[in-house]
């Protein structure tokens, strides 16, 4: 599909892969942005750096294998020294709205194993305060709860519609994806904990753990860390 930032998500992508150092262990994140931050670093592994990978959706596994990135496991290393991925909005004080790929359960899994998260953005993305739907992965058997929590909460849910297929989104874990309009969401952290408690959800979509941001604006490539 024809994208207009796609200047801008090679320039934020490839910036990160600046973080990368020799002996890493990397979260390798999901979404157009960051797959240019995986090729990078598969570059860097040809010229004779020595990272290893966790990939955090099918995808990403591809562009590694194809990137010539060696790939490992949570469970052979569960503590990742930086995890870098892409999102769908963030906010200036770096919460994020991920999951615009259905990815955003795995991607929290291995943001939360890493010691350093790191988010790549274009221009788009980077907002003053979170309104993006959020994607909230339910188990199939919990659609109709969750989605009557959610209207309970103010948001408006929509189980999302695949593309190729009849029917519903399944994830790479098997579930169904909610994408949750909130509006402007006023307190992500309080919103973050009400999805959290509603039976069958696997993991939503609001990340609250960013360590860093990398995101072009006004064409040039800028870093933000936390406080
Ligand atoms: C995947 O579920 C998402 O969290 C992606 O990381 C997000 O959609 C970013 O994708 P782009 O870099 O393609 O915009």
């Amino acid at each position: 599909t024809p994208d207009s930032n796609a200047g801008e998500k090679r320039a934020a992508g490839e910036a990160a892969a600046g973080m990368v150092r020799d002996g890493m262990v990397l979260g390798l994140g999901t979404g157009s942005t960051v797959a240019w931050t995986i090729k990078k670093i598969g570059e860097m592994v040809e010229e004779g750096m020595e990272v290893l990978g966790v990939p955090t959706s099918y995808q990403a596994q591809e562009l590694a294998i194809a990137a010539g990135i060696p790939l490992t496991s949570l469970d052979q290393d569960p503590v990742l020294d930086l995890a870098i991925d892409g999102a769908d909005e963030i906010a200036k004080d770096l919460t994020a709205i991920k999951g615009g790929g259905a990815a955003h359960a795995r991607e929290k899994v291995v943001a939360a194993s890493a010691r350093w998260f790191v988010i790549v953005a274009d221009s788009s993305k980077y907002v003053d305060s979170l309104s993006h739907p959020v994607p909230v992965e339910v188990l199939p058997i919990a659609g109709r709860l969750a989605s009557r929590r959610i209207e309970e909460l103010g948001g408006s849910p929509q189980i999302r519609q695949a593309k190729m297929k009849d029917g519903p989104v399944i994830t790479d874990n098997g579930n169904f994806v909610i994408d949750a309009d909130f509006g402007r969401i006023e307190d992500p952290g309080g919103l973050a904990a009400r999805l959290s408690e509603i039976p069958g959800v696997v993991e939503h979509g609001i990340f609250e753990n960013v360590n860093e941001l990398v995101v072009v604006i006004d064409g040039a490539v800028k870093t933000f860390r936390r406080e």
